[in-house]
């Protein structure tokens, strides 16, 4: 999860690669509306294991999204693994007990008048061999776009793959999301669409972000910086785990925050697009309720200005919102996203 830049470079098998606004070409003729994120949950480790429930935590039930709304939330996303639950060979028919399952989660937060990403979480092969899964990574998409088919667009949005890492770059990202967004686009031609970029989608990702010429496809990025802070003592970073300790904000954090901030108005100021932050957050293993609250609350007053909508990671199954145990909110973390306290 270190980021670091790689210029992108516009996939020679794209179709639309002439078409395309390059990351490079600098300006842009007109701004397109931001998707309304607002401020937005995520439900992770719940439909993102291998199997639901397998990371522990529980499953996710309609009165989730009854709270999360009555809290006051805007959006929810909803990470889903999906590579393995599809037959392994074409046409990678998706298991349709998952499929039912994930459309009853996904009336659920719609019901409670949530806008809902749903999204291709841990599509593991796709990050190892891009090119060769994105046939398979499109058929999963031409399905879950039938399944939803008449879905209202102003409220369901789809988010291509997780954070792209590994083989997974800027040099192969519309290659390899092309099968996906062609099979949404066949029966969705406007739905919003989400594309986030390489190195697990890190905001320095967006410098060199290339999306296909379509307005209704919008760029997103992860933020947990300093990521020694946010991921001290997580297990499932190794090998190189940062230890435990690692306070913030230090006077670098703070120049680090504002320049990272300048990141994203220089990216609405090139492309017309606005970004917003798909997942930030913070492992309560070693930081405290009051201190992650605190890491929320710097990073959201810091971005705020930009007008970026903001997905908190996560509900209560990780860095967890909700506390199952006391069935409570925990203290400080939604007044630190500016919501009320109150039930
Ligand atoms: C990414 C991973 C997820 C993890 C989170 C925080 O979204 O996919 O599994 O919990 O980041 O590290």
């Amino acid at each position: 999860m270190i980021r670091s830049l790689t210029m992108g470079l516009c996939a020679l098998s794209f179709a639309a690669c002439g078409a395309m606004a390059h990351p490079n070409e600098g300006g842009h003729g007109s701004t397109v509306a931001a998707l309304p994120v607002g401020t937005c949950m995520n439900m992770g480790n719940m439909l993102e294991p291998a199997q639901e429930g397998s990371w522990g935590g529980a499953p996710i039930v309609a009165a989730d999204f009854a709270r999360i709304g009555a809290a006051g939330f805007d959006t929810v996303r909803i990470p889903v693994r999906w590579h393995n639950k599809t037959s392994q060979e074409a046409p990678w028919t998706v298991d349709e007990a998952w499929m039912d399952r994930v459309q009853t989660v996904v009336d659920q937060a719609l019901a409670a008048d949530l806008n809902v990403i749903l999204n291709s979480h841990h599509f593991d092969p796709i990050h190892e061999d891009p090119l060769a899964v994105a046939q398979w990574h499109g058929a999963v998409w031409k399905q879950i776009a039938e399944r939803f088919a008449g879905y209202p667009e102003d409220t369901l949005w789809f988010e291509l793959e997780n954070e792209p890492h590994g083989q997974f770059d800027h040099s192969n990202l519309l290659a390899t999301l092309t099968p996906a967004l062609e099979a949404v686009r066949a029966t969705h031609p406007t739905r919003a669409v989400i594309v986030g970029g390489e190195n697990w989608s890190g905001i320095d990702s967006l410098a060199t972000l290339p999306l296909p010429d379509d307005p209704n496809v919008h760029p997103t990025f992860h933020y947990y910086d300093p990521f020694v802070f946010t991921h001290q003592g997580a297990g499932w970073v190794g090998p190189d785990i940062p230890p435990p300790g690692r306070t913030f904000p230090t006077k670098e954090d703070r120049a680090q925050l504002a320049e990272d901030v300048e990141k994203v108005r220089a990216y609405v100021a090139r492309t017309g697009k606005t970004p917003f932050m798909g997942e930030t957050g913070a492992y309560d293993r070693h930081i405290s309720t009051a201190d992650r609250a605190a890491y929320h609350r710097t990073v959201r007053e810091a971005f705020a200005p930009t007008g970026i909508g903001m997905c908190v990671w996560a509900y209560a199954n990780t860095f967890p919102f909700w506390d199952r145990d006391s069935g409570e909110w925990l203290p400080g973390m939604r007044a630190s996203l500016g919501l009320a306290e109150e039930d």
